[in-house]
């Protein structure tokens, strides 16, 4: 390999080196310099005590500027008057409308829809962190979930009675009222169970421990997850769950279409058995009787 070849190489490796230092010490710089002053959202990255702390705080700042500020304002308050204030909602929120796809927006509509998340779980957990180093309160992150104490027979009855009414018993999800809707629950991971149910986003309400205890959220979620997610058919094949209507439509096709083919297979072999047996005249049944004698 000629000298050449490796200084192409090298050399935008070196420069990109360079750069990134450069870049490090500009930043700690504006870092150092960003006064304890209540606007700048410097004094929250200063606040933080880790200094793995204080990057993530600042990848979340960042993101969040690019993505987030011209709708929620630059401090996450709503001063822009288009996106509502984010302080105070807590980091489960954020976590939730970020992993479920809802944010950010694209297009202003009046249901977000569920897309595939903009971000990796790091990267969400980092906006969110940031968004609540502003103001304390709100929905936490969703704690490490132990469910193998859960109850499925509860799960089941809490999710009759709670949720059942909107994401419907099969859990597909439904049309609402205003054109809103209950999205299908057959995706969905734990943390995200939990955040919803705590949080309430938009017209679904908000269960706090009073209307559902932890350990009946516990129950709740070990349902969703395992029964609804992987549905036991008992009566035969589920057909995707889409309801006893469509099942007995279904059923009454092929029910019926296999009636017919029975019919017709009869019928053919019965012509078949009387043409292979001439002479007699007489129908297949005393053909038969006749080889037994
Ligand atoms: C195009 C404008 C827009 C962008 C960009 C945007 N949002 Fe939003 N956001 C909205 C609007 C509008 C709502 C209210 C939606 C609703 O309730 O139907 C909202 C709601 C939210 C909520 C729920 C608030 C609540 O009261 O429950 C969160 C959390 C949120 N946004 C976070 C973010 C984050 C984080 C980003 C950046 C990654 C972001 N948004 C980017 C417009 C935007
Ligand atoms: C009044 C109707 C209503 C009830 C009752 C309700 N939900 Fe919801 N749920 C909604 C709506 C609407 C959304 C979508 C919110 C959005 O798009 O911002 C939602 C969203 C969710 C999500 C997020 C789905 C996703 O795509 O990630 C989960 C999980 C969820 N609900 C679980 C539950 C559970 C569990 C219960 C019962 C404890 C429940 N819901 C009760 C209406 C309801």
């Amino acid at each position: 390999m000629g000298l050449r070849l490796l200084r192409r190489i090298l050399l935008p490796f070196a420069a990109l080196v360079v750069a990134a230092s450069l870049a490090t010490i500009v930043m700690g710089r504006t870092h150092a310099a960003s006064p304890s002053g209540a606007a700048s959202p410097g004094v929250f990255l200063t606040a933080a005590s880790s200094p793995s702390m204080k990057a993530r705080l600042h990848t979340g700042y960042e993101l969040f500027q690019t993505h987030c500020s011209f709708c929620h304002g630059e401090l996450a308050n709503g001063s822009t008057g288009i996106a509502p204030n984010l302080q105070g909602l807590g980091p489960g929120v954020v976590q939730l409308w970020l992993r479920t796809g809802w944010m950010p927006l694209k297009t202003p509509s009046a249901q977000p829809d569920n897309k595939p998340p903009s971000f990796n779980d790091t990267r969400i957990k980092d906006i969110a962190l940031w968004v609540a180093s502003l103001k304390k309160g709100g929905v936490g992150f969703a704690p490490k979930l132990h469910l193998h104490s859960a109850s499925l027979s509860q799960g089941f009855s809490l999710f009759t009675l709670n949720c059942a009414p909107c994401h419907t018993i099969t859990g597909a999800g439904d049309a609402l009222a205003d054109g809103y809707h209950a999205p299908p629950l057959h995706g969905v991971n734990r943390y995200e169970i939990y955040e919803a149910v705590r949080s309430g986003p938009q017209n679904m309400p908000q269960f706090g421990p009073k209307n559902i205890t932890p350990a009946q959220l516990r129950d709740i979620i070990r349902y969703v997850i395992t029964d609804i997610k992987h549905p036991v058919s008992p009566g035969g094949i589920s057909l995707g769950g889409v309801g006893p209507v469509a099942e007995g439509f279904v059923g009454l096709f092929i029910g019926v279409g296999g009636c017919m083919l029975a019919a017709y297979w009869v019928g053919d072999r019965t012509e078949r058995e009387s043409e292979e047996d001439p002479g007699t005249g007489e129908g297949p049944e005393s053909s038969r009787e006749a080889s037994h004698a």
